[in-house]
Formats: C-alpha cells, structure tokens, sequence
C-alpha cells in the first residue's frame, strides 16, 4: 500500500492508503474522500474526477494522453497545467506519498 494526500479546497488534508494497481480515482472513491465524484467509474466520459497533482509527482507521471486531454476540456473547475483526471492515474511504490488538491467543485 502507498499513502495518498488529498488537500480539500478549504485546506484540509485526508491522508488514505492506495494499492498500487489501482487507479487514483479509485483509491479516493474507497476511502470516501468527498470532492471525487468519478460519475462514470472511470470510463473517462465524465471529468469528475478532476485534480491538481503537486509536485514532484506532476512531472513524473506519464502524461496524459489524447483522450484525456481531451475530456480535460470539461472540468467544472478552473483547469490547469497540474490538472489531471485522477481515473488515469495508475497508483505504484513510486508514488508513495503522491499529494493531491481537489478542485473547489466537479460540477
Ligand atoms: S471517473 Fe469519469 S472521467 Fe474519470
């Protein structure tokens, strides 16, 4: 298992376990963090399960591919260069201690 960081927009942060395989999306919809929606359980049709990745994880993940740049169009939050849908993150070791910011809103 990883440990995961999920910054809530108001500051508050909720630390939950990740087994590598699963998805980021995933990780979060188990342990119940609020502000991931993930409507389409990760079909990539719904960009609700929007985040920002911090560094110095932003720049080791693989980068999103065109399908996901492309529902990156449809956040409800403001998108930017850290932004990343989280069902398209693939947790592994590297990843131990992967911290997150969730957008104020997903619709
Ligand atoms: S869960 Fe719908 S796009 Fe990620």
């Amino acid at each position: 298992m990883i440990t995961i960081h999920f910054i809530a927009a108001d500051g508050r942060a909720t630390s939950v376990q990740g087994k590598p395989g699963k998805s980021l999306m995933e990780a979060a919809v188990a342990a119940g963090i609020d502000g991931i929606a993930a409507d389409c359980g990760g079909l990539l049709t719904c960009a609700t399960c929007h985040l920002h990745v911090q560094e110095p994880f932003a720049s080791s993940l693989p980068p999103p591919d065109g399908e996901e740049l492309g529902m990156l169009e449809f956040t409800a939050a403001p998108r930017n260069a850290a932004s990343r849908l989280s069902c398209q993150i693939k947790l592994t070791p590297a990843l131990d201690g992967l911290t997150v910011q969730l957008p104020a809103t997903q619709y």
